[in-house]
């Protein structure tokens, strides 16, 4: 039977909230938080202002939360941007690095991405590093090569220190548009991912391997269920509690099923 991993779901807020309406979703998100089987890390990456937020209402709970980006730099001249030491100043766990909006939007580079992972693993945090393929680049084949050309960079850079990420398989096409891949096309991406992460170790091999991509209360079950998906990475769901607890809790299901289906062999 595949091996078995907790499951880890997180929300990308993206550029959303304002400080009085996160409020009520980050207390509902900690209380559902509560009942769920320990086997299920929950975390929530919201804009940097509301870092600060986050942790007063969510410390002492079982939701982590992180930033969406962090500086390639250490610390200096560089206006607008805020540094990967900054973020863990706010009791910070992850980072997510190389989101495809950032690498379309402000030109980010795989080596670029792998600096920035490796400036959050520095710092202290644990980078959600994010990989995916366009649609032109799907459907002309090229699926494995771009992902496996984001990843490489950051294990290249990262090395022996690259068992201590997450990565997020994020299909360009899937984000935003309420067009999921199908649980077997993440799976077979995710499958290629781990023989990658595998080549270069068997520490590296367990990496967490999340599924990002109009993930829904709907469809979360039987993408969490597939055996290299090892959670999500939710966007839009992620601001609505109902539905950010209603994935956390199929991923719960998920991870008590297998459980007990291993007990169950003999
Ligand atoms: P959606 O869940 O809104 O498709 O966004 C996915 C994503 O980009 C998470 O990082």
């Amino acid at each position: 039977m595949a091996k078995q991993r907790a499951k880890l779901v997180v929300g990308n807020w993206k550029m959303h909230g304002r400080l009085g309406s996160n409020r009520a979703l980050l207390e509902a998100v900690a209380i559902g938080a509560g009942s769920l089987p320990e086997q299920v890390g929950v975390a929530v990456c919201v804009p940097c202002p509301y870092l600060a937020q986050a942790q007063a209402l969510l410390a002492g709970s079982r939701v982590k939360w992180g930033s969406q980006d962090v500086s390639a730099h250490q610390g200096g001249a560089y206006t607008g941007e805020v540094a990967a030491e900054m973020v863990l100043d706010f009791g910070a766990t992850y980072a997510i690095v190389g989101h495809s909006e950032r690498r379309e939007y402000h030109g980010e580079s795989a080596e670029f991405v792998a600096v920035k992972a490796q400036r959050a693993l520095l710092a202290g945090l644990t980078p959600i590093v994010c990989v995916g393929e366009t649609l032109a680049q799907r459907e002309a084949g090229e699926t494995e090569q771009v992902v496996g050309a984001q990843l490489d960079a950051v294990l290249k850079k990262l090395a022996d220190d690259a068992a201590k990420i997450v990565v997020a398989y994020e299909p360009v096409w899937a984000i935003g548009t309420g067009k999921s891949a199908t649980s077997t096309e993440a799976q077979q991406v995710h499958a290629f991912l781990r023989s990658r992460l595998a080549a270069q170790g068997a520490t590296v091999a367990d990496v967490p391997l999340l599924y990002g991509g109009s993930v829904k209360p709907g469809n979360a079950g039987e993408l969490f269920r597939q055996p290299d998906i090892d959670g999500g990475l939710i966007g839009g769901a992620s601001l609505v509690d109902e539905d950010f607890l209603a994935i956390c809790a199929a991923a719960g299901e998920v991870a008590r099923g297998t459980v007990g289906a291993a007990d169950a062999t003999p």
